[in-house]
């Protein structure tokens, strides 16, 4: 099977969400429980927009040996300058250089024409590829540009020198066919594409995020940009555990792999959360409280019998222990005895009825009910065994 790369930027598009910024000691950790977790490729944030990001930058890739670590950069000299200081000690050191290239942003934020934008990213590249081995070019906004347009940028930055073609859907607006026939168009379009690795980078902003992923890895993408817990800008970028999962549990359809070790997501997810101060919606895909959690009879009762029932991935593949059963009020006998059991108090069959009955009681007034709860209720409730 081919392999898709992972390039993770929780570190640096991740660390834009409004109130999710790290330290630098806190940056260092994450890389290093990202190298962990496989990732092809750290970006570790944006040398040239503070003090701290260059420290921050400069210290996991001194620290990092397994994954590639990159650093964002602007068109300009003084970007990639600040880039090759920070990234100079990595092993493979790769530059990221963006420029947007749809008309709203070209006129109104860059105020340029399409041409001096095409110049300004020719010359970066050139001027990159004096230091850096690896080049990653962005056309920021490219779901948006016009795609003649988008492939002679793309073509000249090739020319130019750039190993990796990044097509980020900046504002969450495609739809997973527009974006998926956008990397066909420009592989068709451009001489010699296969030259070049393609990358997608997918903002949230509509909620396809992962679709639109996943559509361009249909398309011939082999580089996905993600984020943990889909930390980022607005409604976030797409989710590393998400793209991963679906890649891994449907390699049916999609016929790629990765190189990661899924078994650490859970801990990475944990971490990311508790360090920014993110916490995750528990009915969150994949990592959320409630993605391996069965309170319905019905749902327990299968899961119990045979977990294939009502769960696509076993809790183990993201390194977690086990499901979850929640008793509650819609829980039914079978869950109730294997609960009472995995706390040490078996059941017999002849009092399962009324232990029931007063569970039920319990569950209709309560709504959260906890293990010590139910140590206590079993303790306490007064039917004789
Ligand atoms: O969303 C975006 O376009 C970006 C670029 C800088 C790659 O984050
Ligand atoms: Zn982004």
């Amino acid at each position: 099977m081919e392999k898709v790369e992972i390039y993770d930027t929780t570190l640096r598009d991740g660390e834009q969400a409004p109130g999710c910024s790290l330290n630098v000691e806190e940056k260092v950790r994450v890389a290093k429980q990202l190298e962990r977790l496989g990732v092809d490729v750290i970006e570790a944030g944006f040398p040239a927009s503070s003090p701290d990001d260059f420290k921050a930058v400069r210290d996991i890739a001194n620290e990092i040996k397994d994954s590639t670590v990159t650093g964002l950069s602007r068109c300009m000299k003084h970007d990639i300058d600040a880039c090759w200081e920070a990234l100079k000690g990595t092993e493979n050191p790769r530059v990221h250089v963006f420029i947007a290239t749809s008309p709203i942003h070209m006129a109104y934020k860059l105020k340029k024409k399409p041409e001096e934008i095409l110049e300004m990213a020719v010359q970066s590249v050139k001027y990159a590829k004096k230091f850096f081995p690896q080049i990653e070019f962005s056309a920021e906004d490219a779901s948006r540009s016009d795609r003649a347009y988008l492939a002679k940028v793309v073509d000249a930055v090739m020319t130019a020198g750039a190993t990796v073609i990044n097509l980020p859907d900046t504002v969450g607006y495609a739809t997973p066919g527009e974006y998926g026939d956008m990397f066909r168009y420009i592989r068709n379009h451009v001489a010699d594409s296969d030259r070049v690795c393609f990358s997608c980078h997918c903002h949230n902003d509509l909620g396809m995020a992962t679709a639109n992923t996943l559509a361009s890895v249909e398309a011939g993408v082999r580089q996905i940009e993600c984020t943990v817990n889909g930390v980022g800008e607005r409604a976030g970028n797409v989710a590393l555990e998400e793209a991963a999962a679906v890649l891994y549990v449907r390699k049916d359809v999609f016929h790629v792999m990765t190189q990661l070790n899924l078994k650490e997501i859970k801990r990475t997810s944990n971490m990311v959360s508790e360090l920014m101060r993110s916490p995750i919606q528990a009915n969150k895909a994949i990592v959320g409280a409630n993605a391996f959690a069965h309170e319905a009879g019905i749902h327990q009762d299968g899961v119990l019998k045979d977990p294939r029932t009502y769960e696509i991935m076993s809790p183990s593949m993201i390194g977690l222990d086990q499901t979850r059963l929640v008793l509650g009020k819609h829980s039914g006998r079978h869950a109730l005895v294997e609960k009472a059991s995995e706390l040490g108090v078996h059941i017999p069959d002849h009092f399962v009825n009324a232990y029931f009955q007063a569970f039920k009681k319990m569950a209709d007034n309560q709504k959260n009910i906890s293990d010590d709860d139910l140590v206590s209720f079993f303790k306490n409730e007064k039917i004789s065994i």
